[in-house]
């Protein structure tokens, strides 16, 4: 089917093919996320009618269960052409429709951030009311994960390096919050906050800088969604104390078509508007980028076409 692209939006993944620390075929057209309009369907396509609003896939080829892609290779904007452009031919595995009522700019920040935050804590998680989630720093992905906690009866603690930021975290619902660099030892405040029982969920965006605090703070018997790596992508790991905590540490990479499906409807159901911070012009796509770099952003960077 063809498919107008009206909006993408940034993620880290998307800065780090388009600085070159992850290396794709020259020309790729980068950007994982896009949403737009179906503008024609092929014979046979009953599941899309012209006019449909879309968002595309993180893994077209993987449509439902348990996990089979340990890779990008076909992954837009990285193994393959991704969605920095207005129009796209792809086969309709590569979209599922979009919630009702969300603008182009909402939909194209559901692909990857959206999906992963659903994936961690719903898919894998299988979050309960009146469970405690630990979210890390205010990015995309941490901020999607707030308000899915919060939509199913979690109580939240979050993180971020900026007391303005923490503002918008308590605004938008989280119960406690910690600044992570005034309090570096952060982990123990989080046992402290949930009187030493600690966090059923952790969404743990930082990797080898911040998975030590994440095991402290975790539950004996809790999850570590290992999500990303924004502080590297290797590093120590304190076995004994994973161990005693007897936590279950699992990675992932964002999610299946049917968990996108899945998520769509949670979000027209709930309610749950994303964070967009800002909006740039496609033909503004290296500031939209020079401005993720600074870190000042809270939630979503979009692109809009
Ligand atoms: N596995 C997957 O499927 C998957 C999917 C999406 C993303 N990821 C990964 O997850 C990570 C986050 O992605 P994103 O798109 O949400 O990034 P993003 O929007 O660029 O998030 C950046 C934010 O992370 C916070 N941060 C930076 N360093 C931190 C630290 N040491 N401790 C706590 N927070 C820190 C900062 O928040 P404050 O300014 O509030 O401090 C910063 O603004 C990246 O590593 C990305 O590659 C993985």
């Amino acid at each position: 089917m063809c498919v107008r692209i009206h909006a993408s939006s940034l993620n880290f993944h998307d800065y780090m093919v388009v600085n070159g620390s992850i290396k794709t075929a020259d020309g790729r057209i980068p950007m994982s996320d896009g949403a737009g309009v179906v503008e024609a369907v092929g014979k046979g396509v009953s599941e899309f009618t012209v006019g449909d609003r879309v968002v595309s896939t993180f893994f077209p080829g993987w449509l439902e269960g348990q996990p089979r892609v340990d890779n990008f290779r076909t992954t837009p904007g990285d193994g393959v052409d991704g969605y920095a452009r207005e129009q796209v031919l792809a086969p309709p595995q590569c979209f599922t429709r979009a919630p009702d009522g969300y603008s182009h700019q909402q939909a194209a920040t559901l692909t990857t951030a959206g999906l992963t935050a659903w994936r961690a804590l719903v898919v894998n998680g299988q979050v309960r009311a009146g469970e405690t989630v630990l979210t890390l720093g205010t990015g995309g992905v941490s901020v999607f994960a707030l308000q899915f906690a919060k939509a199913m009866g979690a109580v939240v603690i979050a993180t971020s390096s900026s007391d303005q930021k923490i503002e918008r975290l308590r605004e938008l619902g989280a119960d406690h919050t910690i600044n992570y660099k005034s309090d570096p030892d952060w982990g123990k405040r989080v046992l402290e906050l949930t009187d030493g029982a600690g966090a059923d969920h952790v969404i743990e965006v930082g990797g080898p800088g911040t998975l030590p605090q994440s095991i402290q703070a975790v539950r004996i018997g809790g999850h570590i969604a290992m999500i990303g790596g924004l502080t590297g992508a290797s590093g120590e790991v304190p076995i004994a104390n994973l161990k005693a905590k007897q936590a279950r540490l699992q990675g992932l990479i964002v999610g299946s078509r049917a968990d996108q499906h899945d998520m769509v409807r949670a979000l027209e159901v709930t309610g749950i508007q994303p964070v967009i911070d800002r909006c740039f012009a496609f033909d503004e796509i290296a500031e939209a980028f020079r401005y993720q770099e600074a870190g000042r952003h809270f939630g979503k960077i979009c692109l809009q076409f």
